[in-house]
């Protein structure tokens, strides 16, 4: 193929073609470098993430794939975060993998690349450092576990986890029970198989345009899989020689689609933070409220745990992601395209929906008005999300005293003492779990209610953070509350006390105190102790310059369109 990125490496008669073509030919023939597009592998597999562990399988068909279309296959091993191990939140290190990749991809001789992703923060990552370097580029998600079960009962990964321990805490379980159902979740390879973020995201990026339609959501055990990756790679070479790049896909149009997917199927409210980075990476305008202007007139349409009953492998069967766009094809831009050329919407002629409880037809929807409800109001000057298809009806609009905590470890000395101050009314507050605060933006938003409550039967109150909630929780739960508290947010300087107003129909959430008194309350000084910034290394970075939740927290300066361009040669 004329004009290959990778030529600049290996197509010189010199002393530098020499070693590039040289130290690459172990196992390598010599027409691998005779103007045949090299692709990337780029590879989440990881021990330590046992959601993508199958992913060196994958990656073997995607070679394949490659190999038959004439390209020439690189394994890439990249940063990998397994969502549950990695600490103190995985969310702190998306933007550090999300570099990494980028720069990997910049720096190596390569001319497109095959993202292998599947846990939570895996497929974000790469697609903010494949949108910055802007080579052809396609996603392979690596595809959920199969559904797990318990004393004869589906078990979902991740939701149940939450349910089994609330009902250890409320004394409906014993722990025995509780620690006899570990064993069970988790039945297969794969990430979870809830709505929760890592099928989210998988499905997202269909929406978006990159992913080979219909593959998204197939479970990691699925002989399906290992096919379409075939192809993937086959694509990937079609991809270089089209020049085909993320920033010749993905436009306005195309997030709209994924914002209109995420709210059909009920997606995780991380999507929103990912979403925006991703677009942030491309200079695509895109804000928090074009997800609740998208989104919520929406319908619900899939049934799924933690909201619902069913599970991935349910939704797979069911049809999968096209049967569900096909129900809210009008919703959809026609003009966006994928990574085929093709545009999303012309995958969905065929589309079929064979399990109507998983899958609702338009005119039977789960709601009518899905998506993420974006709140303002002086205790979220910048925004706050909701995800009303989660919560509790009777406390979309609520008035109670707050009940506040400064830290998650304040909140978990607190939460159940028994002279803890709380009723069912109350709202609980936690601060300081920011992108800035915690460092990370932690999965907490959904803390655990009062023990003394749960004894009285109460299952969800209205709780309120500057955090994130992990896609497989549930509950009446107001997050990413923008600015942060350590940023300087109004949420530092709400006290125990005061009345706080959630008017979800109405998008607002306000704190029932003048602003002149608001603002002269000082920032707690335990919180403001609990915000000290680290001193060094990643963490000192992030801390510096992480931007807000309703920016995407990403980098600011790491957003804005980059590019494939290596400025120096070093020999
Ligand atoms: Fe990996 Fe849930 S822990 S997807």
């Amino acid at each position: 193929m004329p004009g290959l990125r990778s030529s600049e490496w290996y197509a010189g008669s010199d002393r530098n073609g020499y070693i590039h073509r040289a130290w690459m030919r172990r196992g390598l023939p010599e027409h691998a470098f005779d103007g045949r597009p090299h692709i990337a592998i780029a590879n989440t597999a990881s021990d330590l993430t046992p959601c993508n562990a199958h992913l060196n399988e994958v990656a073997e068909s995607v070679k394949q794939g490659v190999y038959e279309a004439g390209g020439i296959p690189l394994n890439l091993p990249v940063v990998s975060l397994g969502e549950t191990l990695v600490r103190p939140t995985a969310m702190l290190w998306r933007n550090m993998a999300a570099m990494a990749i980028e720069e990997m991809l910049r720096a190596n001789p390569i001319d497109g690349v095959v993202l292998l992703g599947g846990c939570d923060k895996t497929i974000p990552a790469l697609l903010m450092g494949a949108a910055s370097v802007d080579l052809p580029a396609v996603v392979v998600p690596g595809g959920p576990m199969l559904t797990g079960t318990f004393r004869g009962q589906p078990l979902g990964c991740g939701t149940d986890v939450w349910r089994l321990s609330e009902e250890v805490r409320a004394g409906t379980l014993s722990q025995d029970q509780f620690i006899r159902s570990e064993s069970s979740m988790i039945r297969s390879r794969g990430h979870c198989n809830t709505m929760g973020t890592a099928s989210t995201m998988g499905l997202v990026a269909e929406a978006l345009g990159m992913v080979l339609p219909g593959l998204a959501g197939t479970p990691a055990p699925d002989s399906r899989l290992l096919e379409r990756s075939h192809e993937t790679g086959r694509l990937a070479v079609e991809m270089v020689a089209q020049g085909r790049t993320p920033s010749s896909l993905l436009e306005r149009g195309s997030f709209l689609n994924a914002i209109v997917a995420l709210a059909a199927i009920g997606g995780s409210t991380n999507a929103v933070v990912h979403l925006l980075a991703i677009a942030g990476r491309l200079g695509v305008p895109l804000t928090q409220d074009d997800f609740d202007a998208t989104g919520s007139g929406v319908p619900l349409l899939v049934d799924l745990q933690p909201a619902g009953r069913f599970l991935m492998e349910d939704l797979h069967r069911a049809g999968g992601l096209l049967a569900v766009l096909q129900q809210v094809e009008d919703l959809l831009d026609p003009t966006a395209i994928t990574v085929t050329g093709r545009p999303l919407v012309s995958y969905l002629a065929g589309a079929e929906i064979w399990d109507r409880e998983v899958i609702r037809v338009r005119t039977e929807p789960l709601q009518p008005n899905a998506g993420i409800a974006v709140l303002y109001g002086n205790l979220a000057p910048d925004g706050a999300v909701i995800k009303p298809a989660a919560a509790s009806e009777h406390l979309l609009q609520h008035r109670g005293r707050a009940v506040v905590f400064d830290s998650i470890e304040d909140m978990h000395a607190r939460i159940d003492d028994p002279d803890l101050e709380v009723d069912a009314d109350s709202v609980l507050v936690l601060r300081g779990c920011g992108p800035k605060g915690y460092p990370g933006m932690p999965e907490v938003a959904n803390m655990p209610l009062p023990k003394k409550l749960l004894e009285q039967g109460v299952r969800d109150m209205v709780r309120i953070c500057d955090g994130r909630m992990s896609g497989t929780a549930y509950g009446t739960v107001v997050l990413h509350v923008s600015p942060e508290a350590a940023a300087g947010g109004p949420l530092a300087r709400v006290e125990t006390g005061d009345v706080v107003v959630l008017d979800v129909p109405n998008r607002t959430l306000s704190v029932d105190v003048t602003a002149a008194e608001l603002d002269a309350r000082p920032a707690d000084p335990a919180t403001v102790q609990a915000f000290a910034a680290p001193a060094r290394g990643w963490e000192r970075l992030y801390v510096d310059h992480v931007t807000q939740a309703h920016s995407g927290a990403d980098l600011d300066f790491l957003q804005g369109a980059s590019g494939t361009s290596v400025s120096r040669e070093s020999h």
